[in-house]
C-alpha cells in the first residue's frame, strides 16, 4: 500500500518522510514487542488453597473460534503451580486507577502474602471457573487450560475462554461495549501507561474516504433538492 492510497495527506507524508530518515541503533535481541496488556490473573481458591493474583504482561489473544488466549508464566511462580493443578484461571483487565495494586501483585508472592487482602481487591464468583475474579477490574475473562507448553524460562498456557464478565458501566444504551470508558492500562519496556487519545474505529482508514464521498453526495443532493 503506497502512502498515497493510505490517504494520510501532505502533512502525514512529510512526517513519514522525516521519520524514515531517522538514524537507527542496533539493540540486543529481546522481548521488545509493545505495548503489552498488563493484567491480574487470578487463580487458586479451591482445594484449601488461598486464592492468588499474579501480574502478567506476557498475555496474548491467539484464537477466535474457539476463543482462546495465552499466558506465559515462569515455573517458579507460586501461581504456576496453582494454574497447573486447577487447569483454570481468570484474566482480569485492570483500569489505570488499579496500576498500583497491579504492580504490587507483580512484586510479591502469594506464597508469602494474601494478595486480595493486601490490595483490598474483592474476589467475586466466576461464572464458569472455580477461582475468583476481581470485581474492581472492568473486564474478567474466565479461562480453562487446553495446552501447556514448557518453552524454557516460561510455560505457555493456552486456554479457552469459557466466560466473560464486563462492568455494566461499560455497556452503552444500545447494548454495545464502549471500551473507552474502561480507562485501560498498558505496559511497554518496563513502564505503565494509561491509554490516551482515541484515534479511530477498526477500518477507519477506508471508511473515512467512503464517508467523505457520502458527505459530498449528500451535499450534491441537498443542492438539487433544498427541501430534503
Ligand atoms: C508489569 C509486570 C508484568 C509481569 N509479567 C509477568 C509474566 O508475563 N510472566 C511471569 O511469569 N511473571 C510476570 N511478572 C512477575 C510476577 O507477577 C511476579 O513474579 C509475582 O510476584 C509472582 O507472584 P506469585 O508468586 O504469587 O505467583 C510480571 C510482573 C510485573 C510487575
Amino acid at each position: 500500500m503506497s502512502v498515497q492510497t493510505a490517504g494520510v495527506g501532505k502533512r502525514g507524508r512529510e512526517r513519514g518522510a522525516r521519520r524514515s530518515s531517522a538514524a537507527k541503533t542496533a539493540w540486543k535481541p529481546g522481548n521488545l514487542l509493545m505495548p503489552l496488556p498488563v493484567v491480574l490473573a487470578s487463580c487458586g481458591g479451591t482445594r484449601g488453597q488461598r486464592a492468588n493474583l499474579i501480574t502478567l504482561a506476557w498475555v496474548g489473544t491467539i484464537c477466535s473460534d474457539p476463543p482462546m488466549l495465552s499466558i506465559a508464566v515462569r515455573p517458579e511462580r507460586h501461581s504456576h503451580a496453582l494454574i497447573k493443578a486447577a487447569g483454570e484461571f481468570a484474566v482480569n483487565v485492570p483500569s489505570a486507577d488499579l496500576a498500583k495494586q497491579t504492580d504490587w501483585c507483580g512484586v510479591v508472592s502469594g506464597r508469602d502474602v494474601d494478595k486480595f487482602a493486601g490490595t483490598g481487591l474483592t474476589p467475586a464468583a466466576g461464572l464458569k471457573v472455580s477461582c475468583p475474579i476481581v470485581l474492581e477490574c472492568p473486564v474478567n475473562i474466565e479461562c480453562r487450560v487446553r495446552k501447556t507448553l514448557p518453552l524454557g524460562s516460561h510455560t505457555l498456557f493456552l486456554a479457552e475462554i469459557v466466560a466473560v464478565q464486563v462492568s455494566a458501566a461499560l455497556v452503552d444504551g444500545a447494548g454495545a461495549l464502549d471500551i473507552r470508558r474502561a480507562g485501560l492500562l498498558a505496559f511497554a519496556h518496563g513502564h505503565y501507561f494509561e491509554l490516551g487519545r482515541y484515534i479511530g474505529h477498526f477500518g477507519f482508514s477506508v471508511r473515512k474516504r467512503r464517508k467523505r464521498r457520502c458527505a459530498c453526495r449528500e451535499r450534491r443532493l441537498a443542492r438539487r433538492s433544498p427541501s430534503r
